[in-house]
């Protein structure tokens, strides 16, 4: 037992260091300019802002699917270990999923989808679906980090994914609350209803949603390597490896707004 909780302890200093490593990453400074001080400094053009949206649907174009499947796969994994309770680490994972399609609460049904939130974002706006869609300014950097997310989903190592699955979560807080209050300051400019126009509300439903994903993603995290200790590096591997894709990403974001 007390084996048990000193090894608990070095795990959670340990996902302590791997989102300190998230929040002092050198692309925190970017993303406060990117997303904060050039969207803040006055209303961006009509085509700057399909150019973001197209980029910014690109980007995160995995991230329902491939939360979902990380979550199969550490069921299973789980179970291999732990066969009444590998779902119950799994379903730490599968919280952050579960939102993403709408389905926070059961009770009242199924709401919308994270991705119809931000269809009716680019209506609001006044662009159609295909338009973001077939945009030809989407930078490389969008499609590599949603293939990067994608495949190590899929087939990377477990414990990686789950590194990467807790910097992507850590990161989008900021990111989604910055475009919230940055787009949001000029609504009237914009021709948008207000704070709450759907134009917002995919940014709007992360800011609710978003502290809870990384708060899971921990105990996810602590819980498996609990099982398989010797698997912690690939943990720390998998938040480096997101950061990088994801500085290269906001670097181009940066690009539109900036010229
Ligand atoms: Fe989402
Ligand atoms: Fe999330």
């Amino acid at each position: 037992m007390l084996n048990h909780r000193a090894e608990e302890t070095d795990l959670t200093s340990f996902i302590d260091e791997v989102k300190q490593f998230v929040h002092q990453h050198e692309s925190r400074q970017l993303v406060e300019v990117t997303f904060g001080d050039l969207i803040k400094r006055a209303p961006l053009s009509r085509e700057k802002i399909k150019s973001f949206l197209a980029c910014h649907v690109a980007g995160v174009r995995d991230v329902p699917t491939s939360i979902l499947t990380l979550a199969m796969r550490l069921s299973h994994e789980c179970m291999k270990y732990d066969y009444f309770g590998g779902h119950a680490i799994a379903a730490r994972t599968l919280f952050a999923a579960v939102h993403e399609y709408g389905l926070h609460n059961t009770e009242a049904g199924i709401e919308k989808t994270h991705f119809e939130l931000y269809r009716d974002a680019i209506h609001s706006w006044g662009f159609t679906v295909e338009e973001i869609l077939n945009d030809d300014s989407i930078f490389p950097a969008c499609h590599e980090l949603t293939d990067f997310n994608e495949k190590l989903a899929q087939t990377g190592p477990i414990a990686m994914a789950l590194g990467c699955h807790l910097a992507l979560e850590e990161t989008a807080d900021r990111e989604f609350f910055l475009l919230w209050e940055g787009f949001g300051r000029y609504w009237k400019e914009y021709g948008l209803s207000g704070m709450d126009d759907p134009a917002l509300g995919f940014y709007h439903i992360h800011i609710i949603q978003e502290p809870l994903h990384g708060e899971k993603s921990v105990e996810a995290l602590i819980r498996y390597l609990q099982l398989v200790p010797e698997q912690k590096q690939l943990v720390m591997d998998g938040a480096r490896k997101y950061m990088d894709m994801y500085t290269k990403w906001v670097e181009g974001f940066y690009n539109i707004f900036a010229n």
